[in-house]
């Protein structure tokens, strides 16, 4: 078969790890040929196509980003499924290995819909995607947060300040409760649990009053209870996100208001997007690399490779994409009696 493999939306640390595994157990088990579509879907609307040799993936599992490039451009823009099948046909390209996030997912289930012959792999550092018990990305981007916010200790002890740390998380606050957790903020903020700012000011004067300086871990689809002014104040940009300043630019001065602490803010943004992957992320990106061709090779499309317990499962791309996987309000309560 030939097999053309895309990246597409937001970059991820263990793409490039999903290439390798596919290319490599395609390549000596099935003897399948390998095609890379340049930019996620524009490249195969646009016809960005180029060969897959094994030798292009060597040493692959560890390097950051995505040696395919990546754009969040979908092929309905350009021509949609019946220009999909040209460029494919033209390729004599028999499927297509489609690695992404929610948008990416949906998609590949309306290319497939339309008779294109797909298979999905799920990639977020949100871990956001309901199908699967985690997507790689995640581990590497709570390591790289939990780091951040380490280090943004030992600065505010010496300076008996207040930090808050925006990590990423528009939707859901995965990285926020995880990185919080491991490295002990004295506030988790999230998406699915707003409070109000006087409870945040609460566990920052806790904090203070048991001589430590206070860490707010905040995600950055965080809003404040009953007070989304906060949030309007900047506007949204085209992805909801706050355009001026995000929730931790914005929390620090109503901190610094009503505990009297000095607070200073860091935004940890697309660092934790970047460089390489954890282990285990290489480890789980790899073997999706691998079920993805598995899949392939038996003609099961319209589906996504998934982790289930320590399992690789096959999911149908409906399951994946039907709604976000937030954070449990049981999981947060039992982080947050360790604030303040
Ligand atoms: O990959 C998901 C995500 O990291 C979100 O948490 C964040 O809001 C978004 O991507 C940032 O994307 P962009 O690359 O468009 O700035």
């Amino acid at each position: 078969m030939k097999i053309g493999i895309l990246t597409s939306g937001g970059d991820c640390p263990g793409l490039n790890a999903v290439i390798r595994g596919a290319v490599i157990k395609g390549d000596s088990i099935y003897g399948h040929e390998f095609l890379g579509i340049k930019d996620g879907f524009k490249g195969l609307v646009l016809d960005k196509i180029s060969k897959l040799p094994r030798k292009q993936v060597r040493g692959l599992a560890k390097q950051g980003g995505t040696i395919l490039g990546t754009s969040r451009i979908g092929p309905f823009e350009h021509g949609g499924s019946e220009r999909v099948k040209e460029v494919m046909a033209k390729h004599g390209m028999d499927a297509v290995i489609a690695i992404g996030g929610e948008g990416t997912l949906t998609v590949a289930r309306m290319l497939h819909e339309d008779g294109i012959p797909i298979v999905g792999v799920p990639k977020t550092i949100d871990n956001d995607l309901s199908a699967t018990d985690y997507t790689f990305g995640f581990d590497t981007a709570v390591s790289i947060a939990t780091e951040s916010i380490d280090r943004l200790r030992t600065t505010a002890e010496s300076h008996h300040r207040c930090m808050v740390v925006e990590v990423m998380g528009r939707h859901v606050g995965w990285i926020a409760l995880h990185a919080g957790l491991a490295s002990g903020a004295h506030a988790v903020l999230i998406p699915e649990v707003p409070v109000t700012i006087e409870q945040i000011a609460g566990w920052v004067k806790a904090t203070v009053t048991r001589g430590r300086a206070p860490v707010v871990c905040v995600a950055e689809g965080f809003t404040l209870k009953g007070d989304q002014d906060v949030v309007a104040k900047g506007g949204v940009d085209g992805m909801g996100r706050p355009r001026l300043g995000g929730i931790g630019e914005q929390l620090t001065p109503l901190i610094e208001e009503l505990t009297g602490i000095e607070t200073r803010c860091t935004t940890l943004g697309h660092l934790q997007r970047g460089g390489v992957p954890t282990a285990y992320d290489r480890v789980l990106a790899t073997r999706f690399g691998i079920a993805a061709v598995d899949a392939v090779t038996k003609k099961k499309w319209g589906t996504m490779v998934a982790l289930r317990g320590t399992d690789i499962q096959s999911v149908h791309l409906s399951d994946a994409t039907h709604e976000v996987k937030s954070v449990p309000y049981a999981r947060w309560e039992e982080a947050a009696i360790l604030f303040g």
